[in-house]
């Protein structure tokens, strides 16, 4: 704080803002650059936050489960197993083609168990008549409207192991 002002025949304004009129360009150029150097900051600190956000909320680590030997199911025969927990239950098929499918057994309408029927090769729903895809566990008729969760299976020897959860966008 200034007490005492210096005899001189310039405004106090002058004194304040001390910047010419010529070099008032190089002010502007210096708050542009501030400007970007804020700006960049403010988007480096933006991404940093999602990229650790995506890290903090990762897809969890499924195990690793053995389901069924592949010897164990005849051809169009069923398993039922638990996966990722106890209390998730979920339905192997052996396909007349002589695939493995699994899928959660929830169904996605209103959480009814979802059996396998052997004569129309789909996944059925009792409650509401929901009817789901063995092929790709998408709803083709009733209510449900979002395909079943895909049980991720590897097959090493003649074992089956659960691996994941494929809760993609299929519809
Ligand atoms: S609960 Fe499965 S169709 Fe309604």
């Amino acid at each position: 704080m200034k007490l005492f002002r210096r005899p001189s025949s310039d405004p106090l304004w002058r004194d304040e803002f001390s910047v010419s009129t010529a070099d008032e360009r190089y002010v502007n150029r210096r708050q542009f650059a501030k400007f970007l150097t804020l700006t960049s900051l403010a988007m480096a600190a933006g991404n940093l936050w999602i990229a650790m956000r995506g890290w903090l909320y990762r897809q969890p680590a499924y195990p690793r489960n053995l389901v069924a030997g592949v010897d164990e199911i005849p051809v169009g025969g069923v398993k039922l197993f638990a996966y990722p927990e106890a209390q998730d239950t979920c339905i192997l098929v052996r396909t007349p083609a002589n695939t493995f499918a699994a899928y959660s057994q929830k169904c996605t309408h209103l959480s009814c168990a979802v059996y396998y029927s052997k004569e129309s090769n789909r996944l059925e729903c009792p409650c509401h008549q929901g009817v789901f895809a063995i092929a790709d566990g998408a709803p083709v008729a009733g209510p449900p409207q979002r395909a079943l969760p895909r049980i991720l299976l590897e097959q090493k020897g003649s074992s089956l192991f659960a691996v994941g959860i494929d809760l993609g966008e299929r519809a």
